[in-house]
């Protein structure tokens, strides 16, 4: 898909390049509701997902952002109708065999996080080799949640930490948060400093319980195939309006 020109290309002028979230996480809503408005099958607003996760890959790069992580199938979605989630599945499969050249041209360094075994084998290896092959990129991090939820990963941490007490190689009062995130998917990313949620919904649906600690949560109506440039500026606006605290006051 080759980009239509926006009008958008540069970081707009009413953004402060000093004050850009660094890591960037969304909640892609909405596909489904998307299609069905327009009368095509559900999996169409899947497709059309895709290219607006594109388009706001080099949105952020184009604006000087070196972090997305993007929410694209939770542990829960496995209980959507079998051709839902086969379709997603074989969808992923094949935008990371179609995409490699471009991931590869603009930079795009991809990691997948979650509990990537339960996955199927072809895809799987599509992951690995993905990952290997766009190690070196220096663009973009960009992350995918897949088969992710936010209570495993902190289980997942939790049983790593207390084999190792177990085991006598660490003691608990060693047990911190800097040491508790070196256990999590994410060890290797900042923390989201702002998370979109697109369509409405209120909620974080089990994503980065823990990393979310601090997030400004920005939510829009907007469904997700609808989330484009400008929708994406309001939400940087938003969060260059928000005032952070990290639980402290204003000095
Ligand atoms: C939520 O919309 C969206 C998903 C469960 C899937 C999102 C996945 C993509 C856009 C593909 C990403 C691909 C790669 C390779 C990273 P919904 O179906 O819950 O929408 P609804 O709330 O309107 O039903």
């Amino acid at each position: 898909m080759i980009a239509k020109p926006t009008g958008l290309q540069k970081l707009p002028s009413d953004l402060d390049e000093n004050r850009l979230p660094q890591q960037i996480a969304v909640i892609m809503d909405g596909n489904g509701r998307w299609a069905q408005q327009r009368g095509f099958p559900r999996v169409m607003g899947h497709r059309k997902g895709v290219d607006t996760l594109k388009e706001l890959l080099r949105c952020c790069r184009d604006w000087g952002i070196p972090g997305l992580t993007a929410y694209a199938f939770s542990t829960e979605n496995w209980g959507r109708p079998s051709e839902e989630v086969d379709f997603l599945l074989t969808l992923f499969e094949r935008v990371l065999r179609q995409q490699l050249s471009e991931m590869m041209a603009e930079e795009v360094r991809i990691r997948f996080v979650g509990n990537l075994e339960a996955l199927p084998e072809s895809l799987q290896a599509e992951i690995a080799s993905a990952m290997e092959q766009t190690a070196n990129n220096q663009g973009i991090e960009f992350t995918v949640a897949s088969n992710y939820g936010g209570r495993q990963e902190i289980i997942a941490a939790c049983r790593a930490i207390a084999q190792q007490v177990q085991e006598g190689r660490l003691s608990p009062d060693q047990v911190d948060e800097a040491l508790f995130k070196q256990h999590l998917y994410t060890a290797h990313l900042p923390d989201p400093d702002l998370l979109i949620r697109t369509s409405g919904e209120m909620r974080i649906s089990n994503f980065l319980l823990w990393q979310l600690a601090y997030a400004e949560i920005y939510v829009t109506d907007t469904l997700w195939p609808d989330f484009d440039r400008h929708a994406f500026h309001q939400a940087l606006l938003a969060f260059q309006q928000r005032d952070r605290r990290f639980g402290k006051i204003r000095k």
